[in-house]
């Protein structure tokens, strides 16, 4: 299978989003946990095509209102896809909101494709091959972090970890030069990858929000594991850390 066709489907989708007028909005779980008919859209136009691409893949997808990962997907190939991450920055017109596709092989992370249609700029990564952002290598920063922008999700749909997160964020901003929040986590690990930032974290993600945006920066040189310092999983929802290359140690708040 092609990385280029992966991102192809990706472009043709990131279209989708750009020409949606006022989708009508549904609530899922959780608090501001919304779908809109555009995610839907999206995703069922990645499902045909993507299962063109690879007839005998399973699918994981956001809109799917799954959270567990299923036995079958371990086993050969399986597409991981969040339609539209950064949904809340679609509807209210907040940009980016990306598209993220990733290609599990039994199991592990082996293709991963983000695509920010605003900006029109597509991040792709293939498992030992780099990470690419419109077809050029990138690299994460090799500044320290205390001269760097750190980036952070607020786990939005988990009240339980609110006080916890900005607890954290608190003890990281005097560490950094400034924190910031882009309200897609597949576009903040793309941020570390191509050294707009050097360290972001989230402490739950759901595996469609990081699969893809983790191996790409993973191949731009970064460490991306959950927040104590472990692999990340792909079975299910984790924590994230992901850390650019000046970042050689997990900063003390994390600790
Ligand atoms: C969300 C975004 C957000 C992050 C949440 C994710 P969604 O994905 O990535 O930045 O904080 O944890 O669930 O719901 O917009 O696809």
């Amino acid at each position: 299978m092609q990385i280029e066709d992966i991102a192809e489907a990706a472009r043709e989708a990131g279209g989708i989003m750009l020409t949606a007028r006022r989708p009508r909005i549904m609530e899922k779980s959780g608090h501001a946990n919304f779908c809109t008919e555009t995610d839907e859209k999206i995703q069922q136009f990645l499902f045909k095509r993507l299962s063109e691409l690879a007839p005998e893949a399973a699918f994981l997808g956001e809109e799917d209102g799954q959270d567990v990962f299923e036995a079958k997907m371990s086993k050969g190939y399986c597409f991981v896809i969040d339609p539209i991450d950064g949904t809340s920055n679609f509807i209210h017109s907040y940009h980016p909101s990306v598209v993220s596709i990733a290609l599990l092989s039994d199991g592990e992370p082996y293709m991963g494709v983000v695509y920010n249609p605003y900006d029109d700029m597509m991040f792709t990564a293939r498992r030992g091959q780099g990470a690419y952002l419109n077809g050029e290598r990138i690299m994460s920063s090799d500044v320290p972090l205390s001269d760097s922008l750190a980036v952070f999700g607020t786990a939005p749909y988990y009240p339980e970890l609110r006080e916890r997160t900005f607890d954290l964020a608190k003890k990281l901003l005097p560490l950094c030069v400034d924190l910031r929040r882009s309200g897609t986590a597949a576009w903040d690990l793309c941020c570390v990858a191509m050294g707009m930032c050097s360290l972001y974290f989230e402490l739950k993600l759901q595996i469609w929000d990081y699969a893809a945006g983790a191996l790409i920066a993973r191949e731009a040189g970064c460490i991306v594991t959950d927040l104590e310092g472990k692999p990340l999983s792909y079975r299910g929802p984790s924590s994230g850390l992901c850390r650019a290359r000046g970042v050689r140690e997990i900063p003390g708040c994390f600790v």
